[in-house]
C-alpha cells in the first residue's frame, strides 16, 4: 500500500522536477545565420530531453549601444528589460556566438552589457548569477569559433555565469549543416553531451 502511494507520488512529481527551462539565442542578427542553425539544433536536443525551451532571435529585440548617459536619462531600454526578464525566467541558457575578429560580435556584447544592469542602472548580474550556461560557435573558417568562445566564456564568467566546460565549435559552417542536423557525427555527439550536461 505504502509502496503504491510512493510510486504514484513519484509518477506525479517526476515530470515537474524534470522540466528545466532553457533560454537559447544566437549572437547574430543575420537571417541565414549559421549560429542560429546551431542553436536550433541544440534547442531541439534539449526539447527531446524534456526541457521547456524558449528560442529567441535577438534581431527581434533591437537595443541601442550601451550608453551610460542614455541609461541615466531613460533607464533600461524596453527590449533590454524584455531580454533580462526572459533570462531571469529561465534556469539555463545556451548561446551560439559568431566569431568576429577573434572575438564575439558587438551586438552580443551589447546584449550582455545592458542585461547585466537593472532598471535603476545598477550592475546586477541576477540574470546570469550561478546560471548554467552552454556556449557554442559556428564559423566558415577551419578553426571554427574557438577564439570567440574563449572571450564569451570570460565575459559570462565576469557576470557570474556558471559556464559549463563542454563547448562546441563548428568549423567550415557552410558545409556543416544538412536537414536541420550537424553533418559531422562527432560534433553532433559533442553537442548532445553539452546539452545533456545542461538539462540533466
Ligand atoms: C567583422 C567580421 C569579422 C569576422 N571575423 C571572423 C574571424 O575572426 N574568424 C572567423 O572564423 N570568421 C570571421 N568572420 C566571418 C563570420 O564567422 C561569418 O560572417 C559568419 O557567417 C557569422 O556568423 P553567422 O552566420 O551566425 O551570422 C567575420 C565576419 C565579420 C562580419
Amino acid at each position: 500500500m505504502f509502496k503504491k502511494l510512493v510510486l504514484s507520488c513519484l509518477v506525479f512529481i517526476m515530470p515537474l522536477v524534470a522540466e528545466v527551462k532553457v533560454l537559447t539565442f544566437a549572437g547574430s542578427t543575420r537571417k541565414d545565420s549559421y549560429n542560429k542553425k546551431l542553436i536550433g539544433i541544440a534547442a531541439e536536443m534539449a526539447r527531446q530531453k524534456g526541457a521547456k525551451v524558449t528560442v529567441i532571435d535577438i534581431a527581434d529585440y533591437p537595443i541601442p549601444f550601451y550608453d551610460a548617459d542614455l541609461e541615466a536619462k531613460q533607464g533600461l531600454p524596453a527590449n533590454a528589460k524584455k531580454l533580462r526578464d526572459l533570462m531571469l525566467q529561465n534556469d539555463v541558457m545556451m548561446i551560439a556566438s559568431p566569431q568576429y575578429n577573434g572575438s564575439i560580435p558587438g551586438v552580443l556584447k551589447n546584449v550582455i552589457d545592458w542585461t547585466s544592469h537593472d532598471e535603476k542602472g545598477k550592475f546586477s548580474t541576477e540574470p546570469y548569477k550561478n546560471k548554467k550556461i552552454g556556449i557554442m560557435s559556428a564559423s566558415p573558417s577551419k578553426g571554427g569559433g574557438a577564439r570567440a568562445l574563449v572571450h564569451l566564456r570570460e565575459i559570462l564568467q565576469a557576470v557570474s555565469g556558471d559556464v559549463i566546460k563542454t563547448e562546441v565549435s563548428v568549423p567550415e559552417a557552410y558545409k556543416a549543416f544538412a536537414d536541420g542536423k550537424l553533418v559531422d557525427p562527432e560534433l553532433s555527439k559533442k553537442l548532445q553531451e553539452e546539452v545533456d550536461q545542461l538539462v540533466k
